[in-house]
């Protein structure tokens, strides 16, 4: 059985790609930021995960104005770095897994979340940034496949941070239901407070954020509450990408050990954010098999349900 082990939130500030890409990472103002990902990259190294979810936002760049998926799951074999106008980043072409991710879309829409399915996508800095900052700067290749779950953050309306607690919630069970043994972690990707635009355009909430971070394993419920305008009030019109950082902390256990954080400000006048959230290990088999029962059965039911009734409409096209 496939499972997620851990989720991991970080920002996905562009600059830092192009820091990166442009070999200023020994620069004060960027070694204060690159620094605080080193444990981190000690932990994925060790961790190993087979597969990485990575929950981000389009920028313009696979998606226009002319169609703006709310939730876009990618299903294809492979994922090249888009061009964002300057040229694609020099980062490996992601590989997905095909077979997972359309598991994944099968079980997660028989649960009721209607997600897009992406066939062809190019992905850009708020999926490849947070990879650099966990897994390095390989050459060549990542060292795992990488699911793309693209969110709407950037029109009105996105979804609200309840819906992705959710959703990451029936990502577990999609995850849970796969028969090969895989270990998978997720990314909860953006933020944290920042505002690119407009009067208040370098809006950073140091207090604010912090709470958010603090509430990740105290009390993730109060998170899911948070309205629209709470984080464009408090984080910035651009904080409202934090809600993706609500389908991480839902896929995982109730109880998470934070077993890393880091954060600073300002990276191009954003704050940055990191944490590394791992299923609590004490006793946790039990209340696993607990909740499972309990969520699974649901889940279980409505996939079954829908399941019928395909077949239903399926026979009666074959009559
Ligand atoms: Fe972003």
């Amino acid at each position: 059985m496939a499972k997620i082990i851990a989720g991991i939130g970080s920002s996905h500030v562009p600059a830092i790609g192009a820091a990166l890409d442009n070999g200023k990472t020994e620069e004060p103002y960027w070694k204060r930021v690159f620094s605080g990902f080193e444990k981190s990259k000690e932990w994925m190294a060790k961790t190993k995960p087979d597969v990485a979810i990575v929950v981000y936002n389009d920028h313009a760049s696979a998606f226009s104005v002319e169609m703006i998926p709310t939730f876009a799951l990618g299903c294809a074999a492979e994922f090249p770095p888009a061009d964002e106008g300057w040229g694609p980043r020099p980062v490996p072409v992601v590989k997905g897994h095909p077979a997972l991710a359309a598991h994944i879309a099968q079980s997660v829409i028989l649960d009721e979340f209607d997600l897009t399915i992406v066939n062809k996508m190019e992905v850009d800095h708020g999926l490849t940034v947070p990879m650099n900052l966990l897994f390095g700067q390989p050459k060549d290749a990542w060292p795992c496949p990488v699911i793309p779950l693209a969110v709407n953050v950037v029109m009105y309306p996105p979804p609200t941070g309840h819906r992705c607690y959710m959703l990451g919630k029936a990502l577990r069970r999609a995850v849970e239901s796969y028969p090969e043994d895989l270990k998978v972690v997720i990314f909860g990707t953006g933020g944290l407070s920042h505002q690119i635009s407009g009067p208040r355009a370098g809006l950073i909430n140091s207090k604010w954020d912090k709470s958010f971070l603090d509430n990740l394993s105290k009390d993730q419920k109060k998170l899911t509450r948070i309205p629209h305008l709470e984080y464009m009030r408090e984080a910035g019109a651009e904080g409202i990408e934090m809600v993706m950082w609500l389908i991480m902390r839902g896929a995982l256990d109730d109880k998470v050990d934070e077993v890393y954080r880091f954060y600073t400000v300002p990276a191009s006048n954003t704050a940055v954010g990191h944490i590394i959230l791992e299923n609590a290990r004490k006793a946790s088999g039990t209340r696993k098999v607990a909740g499972k029962s309990k969520r699974g059965s649901a889940g279980k039911s409505r996939q079954a349900a829908a399941r019928k009734s395909i077949h239903r409409i399926a026979s009666k096209g074959t009559r």
